[in-house]
């Protein structure tokens, strides 16, 4: 633990002093511009560092009255810092360019003052498309799945997938208010939450919890606990959702009875629970208690996981967790640290249906991605 920690404060001590020397090292800036390029960099880097410090402190869970600004301002910083990186690498990228196209102005305009000071401009701008991004609220997309062996009767089911809303200090209840509107649009079979979905000390959020009970579907709402339900204590996080009414799956399944038709309805827990001595994944009790005549789906907020399930014969995998990358470089980079990053996936008969997050996680702001809700349509081939 104590080397990632170091690590983190090497890249991040590294990290400042190439975006600095970068941004002002070529620039005939005055010293007094220099030196407040270089401060403001230092506050935004050290405010950078300043989270994992949060969450390394034991008392991080007890909630103080400045946490929620700390929050706001270090995801921001958090936010500025990730689309400067980019547009400095970007720029440094275009000047090694430039040295082959013979085009010594490109390198003048691109280190000059204005340069450095655009590149500074930059992320405010993305910021503020991203932040527009996240405060229309979520978006409701169909997506019909085709399946060889669906029984005649689930044809055409409708099984709303919200996922990662992560309810906290940074998505205020509006946020919830417009997915119940959003949720509202068309009647659906069922609700189906895979995890994340708070993401906070459950008692400051019973309230918002309340909230998606008007979210109401023909057979109830089903819920599987992600990583970040298990980070503030899943012991209390969890059993909130069943207080709710929810059918909380922890390697447990309900079965529904829909004309001729068994559907079962499995869910897992995140892996993570193990981190806190709770119960994580149990396939092998999935397997022995499958019913092999139903058409089975799981819930699973880890979309790798559809590599153990699709053996045992699961027709169908619900998942979050990735965000889709939420925001750019990171949309376009996702697939690099996530095998399912987003979208449908097909895994021996097993198709998986990856959401991109119904909510945000960090900076409120969304930027390549949008938050999403997943009319899942069940079709025969
Ligand atoms: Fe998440």
């Amino acid at each position: 633990m104590g080397i990632f920690r170091a690590v983190i404060f090497i890249l991040v001590a590294a990290m400042f002093f190439y975006i600095s020397q970068q941004l002002t090292r070529f620039a005939d800036f005055p010293l007094w511009a220099t030196m407040s390029i270089i401060g403001f960099l230092a506050i935004l880097f050290l405010m950078v560092l300043s989270l994992p410090l949060f969450f390394w402190m034991k008392s991080s869970r007890e909630h103080k009255a400045w946490h929620d600004t700390f929050f706001f301002f270090t995801h921001m910083a958090i936010a500025y810092i990730n689309f400067l990186i980019v547009f400095v690498v970007l720029r440094d990228i275009l000047g090694f360019a430039g040295q082959f196209m013979e085009s010594p102005s490109l390198n003048d305009t691109l280190y000059g003052a204005t340069g450095s000071l655009t590149t500074l401009l930059l992320p405010v701008l993305f910021i503020a498309v991203g932040t527009l991004v996240v405060r229309r609220g979520p978006r409701r997309i169909e997506v019909p799945i085709k399946f060889d062996n669906l029984p005649k009767d689930l044809e055409g089911l409708r099984i709303l997938h919200i996922t990662d809303l992560h309810i906290s200090r940074s998505l205020p209840t509006r946020f919830i208010h417009q997915l119940i509107k959003v949720a509202e649009e068309k009647p659906v079979d069922m609700v189906v939450y895979t995890g994340d979905i708070l993401d906070d000390i459950p008692s400051r959020y019973v309230s918002d919890l309340e909230l998606l009970k008007k979210i109401t579907s023909k057979y109830g709402s089903f819920f599987v606990p992600g990583n970040h339900e298990y980070y503030w204590d899943g012991t209390k996080s969890v059993p909130a959702f069943s207080k709710i009414g929810f059918n909380v799956l922890v390697n447990d399944s309900r079965t529904l009875k829909i004309g001729q038709a068994d559907l079962q309805i499995w869910g897992v827990p995140d892996p993570a629970a193990k981190m806190f001595q709770l119960e994580g994944p149990d396939f092998k009790k999935i397997e022995q208690e499958m019913n092999p005549e139903a058409f089975k789906i799981l819930l699973s907020h880890q979309p790798s996981l559809a590599d153990i399930a699709a053996p045992l014969g699961i027709e169908l995998q619900l998942s979050g967790h990735t965000h889709g990358g939420q925001f750019f470089p990171w949309n376009m980079l996702i697939g690099f640290f996530e095998k399912y990053g987003k979208g449908l996936y097909k895994i021996q008969n097993l198709q998986l249906y990856v959401n991109q997050g119904t909510g945000y996680w960090g900076p409120s702001l969304r930027l390549g991605t949008y938050c999403e809700v997943a009319e899942i349509v069940l079709q025969s081939k």
